[in-house]
Formats: C-alpha cells, sequence, structure tokens
C-alpha cells in the first residue's frame, strides 16, 4: 500500500539532455531537475517531505525537531513544509558536525543562504558550537523532550528526512525515468542516504546501475545505507533485501570533508554553469558532478547516463567562488 503524501512539488520534474556536455564528455549526458520541484527553491527533500508531512499530520504533530549542519538543505525544505500545516518547526545545528577522526577546519559558513530563508520561514534554529554528530543527536533529544514535557506533540525526524518514508520517495520518483530512454548509469549525490536508497531499490536487479557519490567521508554511511534499504522491506511489505554490495558508493571524490567544497567540485560547478547554464551547489551536486566527470574519463561510466541533479542552491549564497576556493585550500592543509 501507497505511503499517504501531502503533494508539495510539482512532478514529474524536467528531465532532459545535455547536448554540449554530451559533446564534450563523449557520452550521451542527460540530468534529472530536482532542483526545479517548484517547493522552497528546490532540491531533492520535497519528495521525501510530502510522505514525511503526511506522516506528521496523521500523528497530529505540533511540533518538529531536527538537526543537521548550518547550511543544511533539508532544514530549509522541512521549514517550509511546516509552516505551510502550521506546525513548528524546531532544528539543532552546528557550522559543520563531525564524526570523531574526521574533523576538519572549522570554515565558516556565512551569513546568508539557507540561513536567512531559515528566517523567512519561521524555523526556530539553535546554532551550537562544533561538536561531534553524536553530541547534536544528544541534544536533539533533549530538546525532543523538553518539548514534550511543555505538552507539544513531537515529531522527530532524522538528519536529511532520511527515514524509510525519505527512501520510498525516491523509490517512487525512480517511475519518472522508467519509460524512455534506458539509462545505463545514474549518478546522484548521497550524504543521508535515502536517494541513493530510494533509486537503488527501485532498480534493484535492473540494467541501470545507481552510484552515489557520497558527500561524507565517514565510512558507517553504507551500513546506514544497508538499514534504510531493510526499512524500506518492512515499509512495503517485500523481501528485496538489497544487499550491501549492490549498493554502489563512492567515497572518493569527498574532498576536505563533509559540508566543505572540493577543489575538483568547484571546477565541475564551473564546467557546468558555463557549459549548460545549469547551477550545482558547492557542498552536495558539485561533488557528484565531479565524480561523473572523473568516472567517464576513466572510462568506468560510458552509454547514456543520467546525472540526478538534487539541488542546494541557497548554498551558493553563502560565501564568493574565491573564498570558496580558499577554504577548500586551507581545509586540504
Ligand atoms: C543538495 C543536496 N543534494 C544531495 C543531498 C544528499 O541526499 P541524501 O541526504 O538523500 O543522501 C543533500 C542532503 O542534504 C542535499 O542537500
Amino acid at each position: 500500500m501507497k505511503p499517504p503524501r501531502v503533494p508539495l512539488i510539482l512532478r514529474p520534474t524536467p528531465l532532459h539532455r545535455l547536448p554540449r556536455l554530451s559533446a564534450e564528455l563523449g557520452i550521451d549526458l542527460w540530468i534529472k531537475r530536482d532542483d526545479l520541484t517548484g517547493f522552497a527553491l528546490g532540491g531533492n527533500k520535497g519528495r521525501k517531505l510530502e510522505f514525511l508531512l503526511a506522516d506528521m499530520v496523521l500523528k497530529r504533530t505540533t511540533a518538529v525537531v531536527t538537526c543537521g549542519a548550518v547550511h543544511s538543505n533539508f532544514i530549509r525544505q522541512l521549514g517550509a513544509a511546516c509552516s505551510i500545516r502550521g506546525l513548528r518547526c524546531l532544528a539543532l545545528v552546528m557550522d559543520l558536525p563531525f564524526e570523531p577522526g574526521f574533523e576538519i577546519a572549522n570554515v565558516g559558513v556565512g551569513p546568508g543562504g539557507n540561513r536567512w530563508l531559515n528566517e523567512w520561514l519561521g524555523v526556530e534554529v539553535h546554532e551550537l558550537p562544533n561538536g561531534s554528530w553524536d553530541e547534536l543527536f544528544a541534544q536533539t533529544e533533549d530538546l525532543a523532550q523538553r518539548l514534550e514535557a511543555e505538552g507539544e506533540t513531537v515529531y522527530r525526524i532524522p538528519v536529511g528526512g532520511s527515514s524509510p518514508l525519505g527512501a520510498y520517495a525516491f523509490f517512487e520518483a525512480a517511475e519518472e525515468i522508467r519509460t524512455n530512454p534506458f539509462f545505463d548509469s545514474i549518478i546522484c549525490p548521497s550524504s543521508s542516504g535515502s536517494t541513493q536508497v530510494g533509486l537503488s531499490y527501485a532498480l534493484h536487479g535492473a540494467q541501470t546501475h545507481v552510484i552515489g557519490i557520497s558527500c561524507d567521508p565517514e565510512p558507517d554511511l553504507l551500513e546506514e545505507l544497508k538499514r534504510l534499504c531493510y526499512g524500506l522491506d518492512d515499509l512495503l511489505g517485500l523481501d528485496r533485501r538489497v544487499a550491501a554490495e549492490y549498493l554502489n558508493l563512492r567515497y572518493d571524490f569527498v574532498g576536505p570533508g563533509y559540508g566543505v567544497p572540493s577543489p575538483e567540485g568547484l571546477a565541475a560547478l564551473e564546467l557546468m554553469a558555463r557549459t549548460e547554464g545549469i547551477f550545482l551547489d558547492p557542498i552536495y551536486t558539485s561533488k557528484a558532478f565531479a565524480g561523473l566527470v572523473q568516472m567517464v574519463r576513466q572510462k568506468e561510466i560510458r552509454g547514456r547516463v543520467l546525472f540526478w541533479h538534487t539541488g542546494g542552491i541557497p548554498s551558493l549564497f553563502t560565501v564568493p567562488p574565491s573564498a570558496r576556493i580558499q577554504s577548500a585550500e586551507i581545509a586540504i592543509d
């Protein structure tokens, strides 16, 4: 049975060929425009939020609690979803939360971008000093419990909306590309994992290979992805057991770390913008596209390739490109 949905986005999102980049790279390159969902400035989270919001409404939620990085695109789109339903949205954020062992120099995300958009949307953002993800999760749970003690009906949302319902949204999104043309590979960025899991699960056993480009360095991410696959099995009453070995998650394009642009990503951003007039974001999609370009050059992928643009455009407006390049260089040192 399909989970209930509150419609938020314009679907199907556009799917089109990139003629100049196809010629330049020597493949047949297409793009799926989830940057153009028409909801809260676009992005992959709008799809997940249709199902998450329906679940919140069913559970008579009054306050939604989540956490993430200060530049989180999820929090912006969640804030929009909550505000149109009159729900409080509370988010605990750190500039760059990290997994112990993967700390990177704090590059300081500027004032614009999602920070400002969250204000427009009325998100109750609590900024914490940088720390580990576990510290962030613990403080988020404390906040949720305080709100419950005050009488709120709280809905807890994992980072990036990556619950089985979030993955279901991309399981369903795969229907939008099932008809012609046939794709040999699909490349998408992966962070909290439900975009890649939903697509991989839907296309399991098909000839199309889904490759997720990790924007996080932590090796545990693959385990998270596996758990999401099993969660989808439970949600759908299926037994696909999409094996972790089938999930193709590439860690070689993370660059300096989570939340920090990579020099290769910025070059890929520039290439896409100047060749096709389409902007990528500096944190997720640029790294994924850098991965695509390198995999084409190394002949790891060929034929008809689909790049899934997952949005993130507001992050372009946090700092000027020159400062971003410097930050990446500092973080590499
Ligand atoms: C623009 C953008 N692309 C990709 C991702 C990764 O998607 P997922 O969290 O489903 O792995 C994110 C997650 O924050 C994002 O904001």
